[in-house]
């Protein structure tokens, strides 16, 4: 457990949606997180490389597995209900206590795209950030070639703050983000929520 997540544990409790169960990923998920892994278009915008064998995808939910026991920031894997296969990640990158505040990140197999699926996991997630946990404030940021994501921020209720020049160095590069985030009072202002 890091400083800043002392005082928000987080164990991946199961959320529903329509279309989807979030919960906690399990090793017996491997493959179905390989699958989507090893596409380098699903790898494009996020800090990972794409996965070269399972062991890499079992290293990944092994690394989850520690912080769900130890109620550090972790992600909940993204199962599709209809096919009960795991077809993505949403989840804290970090929380800091003191601030009452979180960013999340997220990523979903190429073949689920464009159906608002991730919209629909965001809400859950944004939801269950204000409702259980009690923050103040939820940041996502993506890189300025990723505008899909900056979407799925909009759709979610998400306020653009800026653009973060190279804000990160992903696959060798300096890029550029745009930073989102949403208020306690901002969710509790919007219907699309109740
Ligand atoms: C970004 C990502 C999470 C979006 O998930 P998704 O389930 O397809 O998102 P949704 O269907 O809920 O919404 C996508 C929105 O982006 C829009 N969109 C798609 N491609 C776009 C493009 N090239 N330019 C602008 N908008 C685009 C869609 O039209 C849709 O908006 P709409 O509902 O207003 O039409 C998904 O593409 C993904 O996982 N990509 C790879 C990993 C990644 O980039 N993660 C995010 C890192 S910040």
């Amino acid at each position: 457990m890091s400083f800043f997540d002392a005082d928000i544990p987080f164990y991946a409790e199961p959320l529903e949606t329509n279309r989807l169960l979030l919960r906690r990923l399990v090793m017996a998920d491997a493959q179905d997180v390989f699958e989507y892994g090893r596409d380098p278009e699903v790898a494009r915008h996020v800090l990972w490389d794409e996965y070269k064998s399972v062991s890499e995808s079992r290293s990944y939910i092994r690394s989850m597995m520690r912080h769900y026991r130890f109620g550090d920031a972790s992600s909940w894997g993204i199962e599709l209900k209809q096919t009960g296969r795991i077809v993505g990640t949403i989840g804290y990158m970090w929380f800091q206590a003191e601030h009452r505040s979180t960013e999340v990140g997220y990523s979903l197999a190429r073949p689920c795209w464009n159906q608002g699926l991730m919209t629909e996991a965001l809400k859950a997630v944004i939801a269950y950030s204000f409702d259980t946990l009690h923050l103040n404030r939820v940041e996502a940021q993506h890189e300025i070639t990723n505008p899909a994501s900056g979407a799925v921020m909009r759709k979610c209720g998400m306020q653009f703050e800026g653009t973060l020049r190279q804000r990160l160095m992903n696959k060798g590069a300096y890029v550029d983000v745009d930073l989102y985030a949403i208020l306690r009072s901002d969710y509790v202002s919007r219907s699309m929520y109740h």
